[in-house]
C-alpha cells in the first residue's frame, strides 16, 4: 500500500470505530440490524434492476470515492485487520442470507464496535450506495 492509501485507510478505521457504544455479534451471519426493525429493513428493495452499467458504477465507487477496497480488498475477500475483519463478500452463505435491504442499513448506519464506516450520506449517496450493493453482489454466486 502506498503511503497515502494508508493514511486514508488509518482515518477511515478511526473514524469508523468511534461508535463503540454497541456490541457487535462475533457471528458474522448473525443480522447487524436491530431486532425491532429487522422484518422491515429485510424488505426494503433497491428501485434500481441490476445491469452491467450499474454494477461498473457501484465498481468505480467501490475502488474510488466509497473508500470500500481499503478494507474489504480488490477480490472482496476483505483485508486482514487487528480487531474484527471486515466482510468478505465472496462467502456464498453469508450472500445468500443478507437482502439489500440489510446491505443498504449497514451503508447508511455503519456496524457499531467494528471498522465499517457510515458511508451512505457520508461521501456517497443513497443512489450511489445501491450501485455499489449491485457490484457486492457480483462477487456472490451467480444467479
Ligand atoms: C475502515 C474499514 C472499512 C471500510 C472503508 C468499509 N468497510 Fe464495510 N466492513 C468493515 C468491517 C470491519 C465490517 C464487518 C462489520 C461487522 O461484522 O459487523 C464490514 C462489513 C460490511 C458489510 C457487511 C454487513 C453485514 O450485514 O454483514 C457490508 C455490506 C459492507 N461492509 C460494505 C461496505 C461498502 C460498500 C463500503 C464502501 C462504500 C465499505 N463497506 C467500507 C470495514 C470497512
Amino acid at each position: 500500500m502506498k503511503r497515502k492509501k494508508i493514511a486514508v485507510f488509518i482515518i477511515v478505521m478511526f473514524a469508523g470505530s468511534l461508535p463503540l457504544a454497541q456490541a457487535f455479534h462475533p457471528n458474522i451471519y448473525e443480522p447487524r440490524v436491530p431486532m425491532d426493525q429487522l422484518e422491515d429493513v429485510q424488505e426494503i428493495e433497491s428501485p434500481f434492476t441490476t445491469t452491467p452499467e450499474r454494477i461498473e458504477l457501484g465498481r468505480q465507487i467501490y475502488f474510488g470515492k466509497g473508500l470500500c477496497v481499503t478494507c474489504h480488498s480488490k477480490n472482496g475477500e476483505g483485508v486482514k485487520v487487528p480487531g474484527h475483519s471486515p466482510r468478505n463478500f465472496t462467502d456464498e452463505k453469508w450472500q445468500e442470507i443478507r437482502t439489500d435491504g440489510e446491505l443498504m442499513w449497514i451503508l447508511k448506519n455503519g456496524s457499531a464496535g467494528t471498522g465499517m464506516p457510515i458511508r451512505v450520506g457520508k461521501g456517497i449517496t443513497e443512489e450511489e450506495g445501491w450501485h455499489v450493493i449491485q457490484f457486492i453482489r457480483s462477487f456472490g454466486p451467480a444467479e
